[in-house]
């Protein structure tokens, strides 16, 4: 019996139900598998890494950002200090503080609670003791319910990754071009350009991972140089500005879809998007139907019952109330 034939013998309205079901059981398939999704954790990553599999990362730092990654499926979110620059308008990562990081990272968690976040430990919050270091790793893991930290710098740092990391936290190094340390490199400088300076990145690539990092983030390295850490380690990298021979990229979202002004052009970032046009012109249109009165029109607005109306105008009114 062909599918047609037994199609006949249903009712139109059995084969409405049976349509309905299909569809609602599609429906929560589709809501259970995002309700059950894991956050991918730091032992598939370095599996991915062995495996040749590149990790994606993004920058977030609130709620619609986040869910936004989230549904597009990147591995990883970075709740990074960038926030300084990108978010809050200073003109470096300096002056962001803990409870900055914290504040940010809660929502961006809530945006995206099935993906694997990770939150920058900002300037001078990992240099002093031991104890204070921990405080300030439990601030974003407690109140940011962050799943990792991120740590600026190389050997100079080791011994505070150690503690870290033994207290059950993840932590992902980033080395390369450190802009809490702006003012010590004299600039936003390409790092990794001579010898000297690549045999260095190497010592605090495998520091990093002898004291327990499970990643380490490369800005603006030179692309061999970046590429031979990759290979010397058995953690992955992620890339900024470092080339295509890394284990991961990572990108900041308001470079991604140009969402500043002014927009700088950076050579190392693919824009997706002009979400600073899109919000400028949209806005000034907004003002322009605003000023000439074209926003609201009848399709924006809500009206009361005519008994309401004649009460108010009194009877007869309702047209000029209307009008
Ligand atoms: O703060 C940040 O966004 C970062 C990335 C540039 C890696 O550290």
């Amino acid at each position: 019996m062909t599918l047609y034939a037994l199609s006949d013998l249903f009712s139109d309205s059995l084969k409405g139900f049976f349509v309905f079901i299909l569809f609602f059981t599609l429906i929560e398939r589709g809501r259970s598998t995002m309700a059950n999704k894991q956050p991918l954790n730091i032992v598939k990553m370095k599996k991915m890494k062995a495996d040749g599999i590149p990790l994606s990362m993004v920058t977030a730092y609130d709620y619609p950002s986040a869910s936004l990654a989230e549904e597009a499926g990147v591995d990883m979110i970075l709740v990074g200090d960038s926030l300084g620059n990108v978010v809050l308008g200073y003109d470096s990562t300096l002056p962001v503080t803990i409870d900055d990081m914290v504040y940010h990272t809660r929502s961006v968690v809530r945006g995206a609670g099935h993906t694997f976040i990770v939150a920058d430990m900002p300037f001078m919050t990992y240099h002093g003791s031991i104890d204070s270091t921990l405080d300030n790793v439990k601030r974003l893991m407690q109140d940011g319910h962050a799943h990792a930290v991120k740590m600026e710098g190389g050997r100079e740092i080791c011994t505070a990754v150690e503690s870290i990391v033994k207290a059950g936290v993840p932590v992902l190094g980033h080395i390369g071009l450190t802009p809490q340390s702006v003012n010590q490199i004299g600039g936003y400088r390409i790092q990794g350009k001579d010898e000297a300076d690549a045999a260095r990145l190497l010592e605090d690539a495998k520091a990093l991972e002898k004291a327990g990092a499970f990643g380490v983030v490369l800005e603006l390295v030179t692309e061999e140089v970046a590429r031979f850490i990759s290979e010397q380690l058995s953690i992955p990298t992620i890339g900024i500005g470092a080339g295509r021979y890394v284990d991961g990229q990572v990108l900041v979202f308001h470079d991604l879809f140009k969402y500043a002004s002014p927009y700088r052009d950076k050579r190392f970032v693919k824009t997706y998007g002009d979400i600073g046009t899109i919000v400028r012109d949209g806005i000034s249109q907004y003002v322009h139907d605003v000023k000439s009165r074209s926003f609201p029109d009848e399709t924006h607005v809500f009206t009361a019952d005519d008994q309401v109306v004649e009460n108010l105008y009194g009877k007869g009114k309702e047209k000029v109330a209307r009008a």
